[in-house]
């Protein structure tokens, strides 16, 4: 039995980012846009919610046609057709196959990878079970497979180790005792329907989520999923529970965070649709999480620090702030520096003034972000900064224009020298010193 622990370790790597995900929009199909289902009964509008709460369309797509990669190290896993299309999706499955799947990540022919969730979504209870099952068989069906599908290389291609892989991580989560009711229910969707934690908590050796490091933050491609334990310096201890709802409803907090990347996905898809309780029920139960302190520590915010909008009127009028970045340019130009258009404002004016304002205000009204006072520019490590600036956003909430990478066009002393800016004139940081070798390290 000794190629066993090998082939697990294997597949170690092969989760290792399971949870990055490629453009679901695009679908070619109808799109169920809200939380009813088509044929409006109270059950399957209540699966519809559930499946909004269990965000199955970040990975299936929105018409649950699927196709969609979920990117690992050692090649790409394809997320399947989920529609009720007996020939390409899931018509024949039983209620009792479809428990299986969601739970087990027992399909009728096969065993399924853990980047479909399963290891989250073992202790959803049957009662949504069977809400969700009425709702998927109300869906449209595709009749169509999806155009992607898995070939993962030998030995990685044999499922069944699965089924090894699932005693040691399955279930992924411990419920605690002593929580109110409403922190049940918090820790229900966290755990279970949201699966936070597949973003959030940290992978043990083989891959499954490392309970001793619950939440505490992870790496995630070239985003890193933050600590949001309730630590103060490197958690979101600092943040009320109504933060914590504002956040999971809009994306934003505004002076605090944005949601720019993975994140604006689960918000599009699928918190920003939940009721007010239940957001509220996960922010009561986020609050009573073990504290876990990391080095990744934020520094506080220092509204004093913070620059002052150059306009009152300037979040709303564009044209005002072009203005604004014209003379701005201007007034850089006649400086006597004669490095000056190398300096790390002109960088930052020619680079991301025109989308982010002088005063980095941006335009939120016109879905441009504001960058004033984030989290991800308060950070100790620049890494989050440094990894947008190189790859930019995808704009999955909407933002209009979506915000470019400049990994060709800037240097590494360019990226680090508009960093530092970033961080001390909008961030508050009393100092910053991002060097250019630090750069090369992070987007190595
Ligand atoms: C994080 C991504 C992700 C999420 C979220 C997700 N799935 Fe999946 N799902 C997948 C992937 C990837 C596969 C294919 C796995 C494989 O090939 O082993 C899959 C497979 C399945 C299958 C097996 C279908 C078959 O026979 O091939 C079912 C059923 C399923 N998902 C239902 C759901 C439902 C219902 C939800 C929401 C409650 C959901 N999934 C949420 C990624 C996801
Ligand atoms: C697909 C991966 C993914 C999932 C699922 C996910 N997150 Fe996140 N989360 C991230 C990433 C990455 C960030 C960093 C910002 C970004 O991506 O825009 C983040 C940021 C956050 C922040 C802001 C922290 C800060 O210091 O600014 C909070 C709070 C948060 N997530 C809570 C949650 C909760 C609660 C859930 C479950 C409902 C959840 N996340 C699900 C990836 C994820
Ligand atoms: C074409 C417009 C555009 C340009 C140019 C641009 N951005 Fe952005 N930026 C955006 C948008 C839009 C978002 C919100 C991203 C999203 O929602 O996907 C954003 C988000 C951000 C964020 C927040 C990310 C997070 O998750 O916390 C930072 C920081 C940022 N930009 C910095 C910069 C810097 C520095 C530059 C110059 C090197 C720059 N941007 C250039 C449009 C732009």
């Amino acid at each position: 039995m000794k190629p066993i622990p090998i082939i697990l370790s294997a597949f170690a790597l092969s989760m290792a980012s399971s949870a990055v995900m490629a453009d679901v929009t695009s679908p070619p199909h109808a799109t169920i846009l809200l939380n009813v289902s088509p044929a409006n009964s109270d059950l399957t509008n209540r699966g519809a919610y559930i499946a909004r709460a269990a965000d199955c369309m970040a990975c299936h797509r929105e018409d649950y046609s699927g196709g969609v990669a979920i990117e690992t190290p050692i090649g790409n896993i394809y997320s399947t057709n989920i529609t009720p299309s007996t020939r390409y999706g899931i018509g024949n499955y039983t209620e009792s196959d479809f428990k299986k799947a969601l739970k087990k990540g027992r399909a009728p022919t096969h065993q399924l990878y853990p980047a479909m969730p399963y290891p989250s979504y073992h202790d959803i209870n049957d009662g949504d079970i069977s809400a969700l099952f009425a709702y998927f068989q109300t869906v449209p069906p595709v009749e169509m497979a999806p155009d992607k599908t898995t070939h993962l290389p030998f030995p990685l291609n044999i499922r069944t180790l699965m089924l090894a892989w699932n005693v040691i991580n399955v279930p992924s989560t411990e419920n605690r005792s002593g929580l109110a009711q409403m922190q049940q229910r918090g820790e229900y969707l966290v755990n279970n329907l949201e699966h936070c934690g597949t973003c959030h908590t940290p992978r043990n050796l083989t891959q499954g989520l490392d309970k001793d490091k619950y939440l505490s933050g992870a790496p995630l491609g070239k985003w890193y999923a933050p600590n949001i334990t309730p630590d103060n310096d490197s958690g979101i201890g600092r943040w009320s529970e109504q933060d914590i709802v504002t956040y999971l409803r809009t994306g934003m907090l505004h002076q605090r965070a944005y949601a720019g990347g993975p994140m604006a996905e689960a918000v599009a898809h699928s918190t920003r649709y939940l009721s007010d309780e239940d957001l509220s029920a996960m922010a009561s139960y986020l609050k009573v999480v073990p504290i876990i302190k990391t080095d990744d520590n934020v520094s506080p915010i220092d509204t004093a620090r913070l620059p002052r909008p150059v306009s009152s009127s300037i979040t709303y009028n564009l044209i005002e702030q072009k203005d604004h970045l014209a003379q701005a340019k201007t007034s850089i130009n006649g400086e006597t520096n004669n490095n000056a258009s190398n300096s790390p404002k002109a960088l930052y004016l020619a680079n991301c003034g025109s989308c982010h304002g002088v005063d980095g205000y941006a335009q939120p009204d016109a879905r441009y972000a504001s960058i004033v006072g984030l989290s991800s520019i308060r950070r100790e490590k620049p890494d989050a900064l440094i990894n947008v600036i190189a790859y930019g956003a995808k704009g999955a909430l909407n933002t209009a224009p979506k915000m470019p990478g400049f990994e060709k066009e800037l240097t590494h002393a360019q990226i680090a020298s508009i960093s530092n800016y970033v961080r001390v004139t909008f961030g508050g940081l009393p100092s910053s010193d991002v060097s250019a070798a630090d750069v090369k390290r992070i987007l190595k």
